[in-house]
């Protein structure tokens, strides 16, 4: 099956499928879940899904951080699909992306469990491990040149 990656909007209903992906992926395996304000806030971002055929099964979120930055978010790909670069394709188009609107750095909170699939792309740690969604992190950036 080809594999597309394309920009979706907020509240659209490929939002809502990238949202029940990211919540299934990284908050309910926690026990947490978004809050709505968190979703409304996001409005503003650049949404990245990619997708196999009409099935939804991957998704990384870019929002602004600062002039020259944005940070990566929501990087989550299916159960069922892990493992063929779609994380990777994902993080290429993310990046491409950015470098479009402008961006010369991107930055990140790696779940310490995903660091080195960051590093392996060039993401480098950036101070002490700490704890976000109860869990260890780790911020990682990369200069997009
Ligand atoms: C991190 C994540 C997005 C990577 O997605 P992915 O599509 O599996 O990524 P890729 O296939 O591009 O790369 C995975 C790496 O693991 C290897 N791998 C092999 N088998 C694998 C498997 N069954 N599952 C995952 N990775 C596997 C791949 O070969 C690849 O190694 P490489 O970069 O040296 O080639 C995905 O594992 C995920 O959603 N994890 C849970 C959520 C999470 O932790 N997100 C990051 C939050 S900061």
């Amino acid at each position: 099956m080809p594999l597309a990656v394309r920009r979706i909007a907020h509240s659209t209903p490929d939002y809502d499928a990238m949202v029940a992906l990211r919540r299934a992926i990284l908050r309910t395996p926690l026990g947490l879940d978004f809050t709505a304000e968190q979703l409304t806030t996001e409005a503003g971002d650049i949404h990245l899904a990619a997708f196999a055929g009409e099935d939804l099964i991957g998704t990384v979120v870019l929002t602004p951080y600062k002039a020259d930055t944005f940070k990566l978010r929501q990087m989550a790909v299916a159960d069922s699909h892990r493992g063929q670069s779609i994380g990777a394709q994902l993080l290429t188009a993310a990046e491409e992306t950015a470098r479009t609107e402008g961006a010369t750095r991107i930055i990140l909170a790696a779940r310490v469990t995903a660091r080195d699939f960051y590093a392996r792309h060039g993401y480098i740690v950036e101070g002490d491990e700490y704890t976000e969604v109860t869990i260890p992190h780790v911020t990682m950036a990369k200069l997009l040149v």
